[in-house]
């Protein structure tokens, strides 16, 4: 008799717990789904952004219900490789578990709509003239010509030269990108060519700017800020700055992935905040890479991993950290272990690298390191012809500026704490604004 009733009892948990859960309302897009997609996706995909889509409405996402489900449950979207580890970083990306499970959970019981009473209030992207976010540009710089993207070349990386003659240094408060095609436009990295090599460079080659996948042709260059799509850093904060020298130029360095087949037409924008007289800057900050350079990557080895330790000669501030691999990169990090302490903290994770999203992570709150904490990268690469994106598995690959070889290095910016150079800077002179501002990426 004991089974028949345990089977009983069982049987009516099942059935008193089903209706509730059929009948706890209904996950719905305009209750449930929507403030999820606000806050997560509409950064990139609204009109004119750079995702390929508009999600803005129950009518635009119902289509790509499923798509969605797929892209969050797996991670993919939205695009943001790190993890955050021990420290947590200003925009994080990533979904909550929570999140996740209520877009899958829409999807599975049928993505509807609900009740228009329940739709969130629009929400508002703040935007300066020109379509900003970081506030009014003090600068804004655009290639001279549209640059033509063919339609028989996928992936293109070309240099484009910004002569700004300015014979004064200013102190960049923050720089903002803006593709002129989001369709092709990748990545860009913008650089200060410090060798100033570059400019007979550009002037050899015919079309606006010079083609440069191969990193020796801007050596000496200097990395200002990178950007991948939907990737918009905050301004540095009172009294820090990062110096662009008197007489130097800079080098915009656009990765154009073209899948369309057709032409496409590209002119890109930047603009540069200048720190001005009324703020008095006491800090540089500068980059510092944790780099392996002894790279030893055999032919068809799936897993390759390489570590590099450097340590703090002084007491730092640390602001964001990055990695950057090429295409056999599998995964990267970055860790800290204190002066005082066995931790191993963590400042970055990126447990899938991924070439297409090289981001700088900022992190929320500046992050202090005191002389002798250790900072320890780790890499691996994978080059095995199962890695889709190998350009050849059957070299033995080295560290090298080409894209068919490799690089291991993670990097942040940071201050020293007992700098203090208490520089009154000057901003951008308005006749240099009235040459400069709109079209001045120079082209041949
Ligand atoms: C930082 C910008 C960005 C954010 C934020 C973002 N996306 Fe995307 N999304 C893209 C881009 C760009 C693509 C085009 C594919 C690519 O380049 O990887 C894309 C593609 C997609 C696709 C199509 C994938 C395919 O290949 O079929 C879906 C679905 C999608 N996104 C959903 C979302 C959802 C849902 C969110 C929010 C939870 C989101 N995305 C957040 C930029 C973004």
């Amino acid at each position: 008799m004991h089974h028949p009733i345990r089977f009983s009892l069982r049987l009516a948990t099942v059935l008193f717990a089903a209706p509730t859960a059929c009948f706890a309302a209904p996950i719905t897009w305009a209750r449930d789904v929507m403030p999820i997609v606000q806050e997560r996706c509409l950064e990139c995909h609204r009109p004119d952004q750079v995702g390929p889509f508009s999600l803005t409405t129950y009518e635009q996402a119902r289509p790509w219900a499923k798509s969605m489900k797929q892209q969050v449950a797996s991670r993919k979207m939205p695009p943001y490789p790190g993890n955050p580890g021990g420290i947590e970083f200003h925009g994080d990306m990533n979904l909550s578990q929570a999140e996740i499970d209520t877009i899958v959970g829409w999807v599975d019981q049928g993505a509807a709509f609900g009740n228009k009473a329940d739709l969130p209030p629009e929400k508002n992207f703040e935007t300066f003239e020109g379509g900003w976010r970081l506030g009014e540009p003090d600068l804004v710089l655009q290639t001279a010509e549209p640059f033509t993207v063919s339609g028989e070349i996928s992936d293109l990386y070309q240099c484009f030269l910004i002569p700004l003659g300015l014979d004064y240094d200013v102190w960049l408060k923050g720089v903002e990108f803006q593709a002129g095609n989001n369709e092709v436009a990748h990545h860009f990295i913008l650089f200060e060519d410090m060798g100033g090599t570059f400019p007979s460079l550009d002037d050899a080659s015919p079309e606006p700017g010079c083609e440069c996948a191969d990193m020796d042709k801007i050596a000496g260059a200097r990395i200002v800020k990178m950007w991948a799509p939907g990737n918009v850093s905050p301004l540095r904060g009172e009294g820090i700055g990062n110096k662009l020298t008197a007489g130097k130029n800079l080098i915009l360095q656009a990765h154009f992935y073209n899948s369309t087949g057709i032409d496409q037409v590209d002119q890109s924008r930047i603009a540069l905040h200048v720190a001005g007289p009324d703020e008095t800057i006491d800090k540089r900050i500068r980059l510092q890479l944790v780099s392996q350079m002894m790279l030893d990557i055999p032919a068809g080895n799936p897993h390759v991993d390489h570590e590099m330790q450097i340590q703090a000669m002084k007491d730092m501030t640390l602001y964001s950290v990055g990695g950057h691999m090429h295409l056999r990169g599998k995964s990267i990090g970055q860790w800290a272990v204190l002066p005082d302490s066995a931790e191993e903290i963590v400042m970055l994770d990126i447990p899938e690298y991924d070439f297409n999203w090289q981001l700088d992570y900022v992190f929320e709150e500046p992050w202090k390191a005191p002389k002798g904490t250790k900072f320890i990268m780790r890499s691996v690469h994978d080059n095995s012809a199962e890695n889709p994106v190998n350009p050849d598995p059957s070299l033995n690959v080295k560290w090298g500026l080409y894209s068919k070889d490799e690089m291991a290095f993670t990097g942040h910016y940071y201050t020293f704490d007992d700098e203090k150079l208490g520089i009154t800077p000057e901003a951008i002179r308005p006749e240099d604004v009235a040459r400069l501002n709109g079209a001045n990426i120079e082209s041949d």
